[in-house]
């Protein structure tokens, strides 16, 4: 029989771990998926079986339970680990840092001694654009690009996180480390059986959009027109989520083939900018919709505009974003619309 490629998906419930695991078992990897449900649910989980036609392997886990976690290791040959599981709400990790701190870096710990204790050697770690600040001036960002102080616990995690990847690879263990900084993911499945679950009211842009437009929420406010941009909005590289999928497959790939210890990081988005503006015009588009949305004030923390170089991607792991803007758009509509009909 051949032998089963197990990859390790903690997180592997949630939005961009659930579109991930379906890329993996279409590239012929087995996930064993831990998740504890904080920031998604089972129904997920059938979602991904519904796309994939075939049962998953699952654990209900939480990452920082360290003896829960090494049982995992007993039980499956792992070969490789990709780490999701972390809160990531940006302002609740304002108001409750020790929960950031103790799940987001204690889980990833716990990960890394089970893959030290248990020789895998690949581990994927999923980091955030969050970890360079407000890129003042210049609005892409390569890999080298300086950081700035995290204006977050949660971006603190992010790049506590790829410190702690990075010591624990220099100091000499058998490690191969990718660390993909994540832009922004929108969109769904196109299936629209899996999508992003927001937890409550819908923090990031495009679940707001989502909600407001089925009349879930009343209205969206665009939180700030004058900015030093084009049209006056804040601009970003969102991402579909099944292109930022298929990114930790190449990255996976990539790691399986190096044969010494590494620690790579590596943008994750399309290379291009879009504005707040421009988000709900293409979803006006391609819903048919009118959005029902005012102008308000800026949110604090929001950073101008800041999207990705993406070389490093093509060059190293050879991944580039196949999906547009229009694709994601008309994915995430046709999630939310499957959600609340279902
Ligand atoms: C995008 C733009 C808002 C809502 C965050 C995290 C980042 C990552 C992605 C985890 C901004 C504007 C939003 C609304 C609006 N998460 N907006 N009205 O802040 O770029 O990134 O989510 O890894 O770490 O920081 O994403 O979707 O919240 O905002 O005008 O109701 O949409 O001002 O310009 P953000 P976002």
């Amino acid at each position: 029989m051949e032998e089963k490629n197990y990859i390790l998906v903690t997180g592997g419930a949630g939005f961009i771990g659930s579109h991930t695991v379906v890329e993996l078992i279409k590239n012929g990897k087995t996930p064993v998926i831990i998740d504890d449900f904080r920031n998604s649910s089972r129904e997920m989980l059938n979602g991904i079986e519904k796309i994939v036609g075939s049962e998953l392997i699952f654990h209900n886990i939480d990452v920082s339970n360290k003896n829960d976690l090494a049982a995992i290791f007993t039980k499956y040959s792992i070969n490789g680990i990709i780490h999701f599981a972390a809160d990531k709400a940006v302002g609740e990790s304002v108001n409750n840092p020790l929960k950031y701190y103790k799940n987001n870096i204690g889980g990833l710990i716990n990960c890394l001694e089970c893959a030290l204790e248990f020789n895998v050697e690949n581990f994927l770690f999923s980091s955030s654009c969050t970890v360079y600040g407000d890129p003042e001036g210049s609005t892409t960002v390569t890999e080298e690009s300086p950081q700035q102080d995290a204006n977050s616990p949660y971006g603190a995690t992010k790049q506590m996180g790829e410190r702690i990847l990075s010591d624990v690879v220099k100091s000499g263990v058998n490690l191969k480390v990718l660390n993909l900084r994540y832009f922004n993911p929108i969109g769904a499945h196109e299936s629209g059986l899996i999508g992003e679950l927001p937890i409550g009211r819908p923090n990031n842009l495009l679940p707001y959009v989502t909600q407001t437009a089925i009349g879930i929420l009343e209205k969206l406010t665009v939180f700030g027109n004058t900015y030093n941009t084009p049209d006056g909005t804040c601009i970003r590289d969102y991402i579909h989520v099944v292109d930022l999928a298929d990114a930790h497959v190449s990255g996976l790939d990539w790691l399986e083939k190096q044969s010494n210890s590494t620690f790579e990081i590596v943008n994750v988005g399309t290379g291009r900018g879009t504005s707040v503006l421009e988000i709900i015009h293409t979803f006006e588009k391609v819903s048919g919709k009118q959005l029902n949305w005012e102008f308000g004030v800026k949110r604090i923390g929001d950073v101008e505009q800041i999207f990705a170089d993406v070389t490093k991607a093509k060059n190293l792991i050879h991944w580039d974003a196949k999906k547009s803007m229009e694709d994601a758009v008309r994915d995430a509509w046709n999630w939310e619309q499957k959600l609340r009909n279902d």
